[in-house]
């Protein structure tokens, strides 16, 4: 097993005999971005994917991917779950599960995922699973590195742009 590779098993919680951290919380957060995954509107790529979120007071806000006939308007699932979160008034985040029917793969998230869980944070966990539960967990620093943040936005910047108003 990779180092940060977990499996989420039965057999694996029944063989450690105190309650792990993924018995308490990943596991079911795991659980509910698969059934979330059932929800997928996929027509076109009929490639079904469903996120959990967990918000720091413990909410959980789940997503599914939404595609259109209009391609490049479909949503990811991990965005869906953050829509929903953020507009219900949760911008403080534990973690997110992400799901798929990739067989032999983690789901990875797209570089787009990436960037929108990054406005909330570069210290919070992502976790890639696969069907059978078991998953990678990394940090979102982790899979965006030197990433482009808020508080570039504050930062000090050179006068009289050619193009920006002044
Ligand atoms: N998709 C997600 O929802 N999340 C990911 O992490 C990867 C890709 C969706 C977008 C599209 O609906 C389908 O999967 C195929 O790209």
């Amino acid at each position: 097993m990779e180092s940060g590779e977990h499996w989420v098993t039965e057999a694996v919680a029944e063989a450690s005999r105190l309650p792990t951290e993924a018995d308490n919380w990943i596991k079911p957060l795991i659980h509910k971005s698969q059934k979330a995954k059932e929800f997928a509107y996929c027509p076109y790529s009929k490639f079904r994917v469903g996120a959990a979120l967990m918000a720091h007071d413990g909410t959980v806000f789940t997503g599914c991917n939404v595609e259109n006939a209009c391609y490049n308007i479909g949503v990811c699932a991990e965005r869906t779950a953050i829509t929903k979160a953020v507009s219900e008034g949760h911008r403080s985040f534990q973690a997110i599960a992400i799901a798929s029917d990739l067989e032999n793969e983690f789901i990875s998230p797209c570089g787009g995922c990436r960037q929108f869980m990054r406005e909330f944070g570069d210290q919070w966990s992502v976790f890639l699973s696969k069907p059978d539960g078991s998953y990678i967990d990394m940090t979102v620093e982790e899979l965006l590195p030197v990433s482009f943040s808020p508080d570039d936005l504050k930062k000090k910047r050179v006068s009289n742009t050619q193009n920006g108003s002044t």
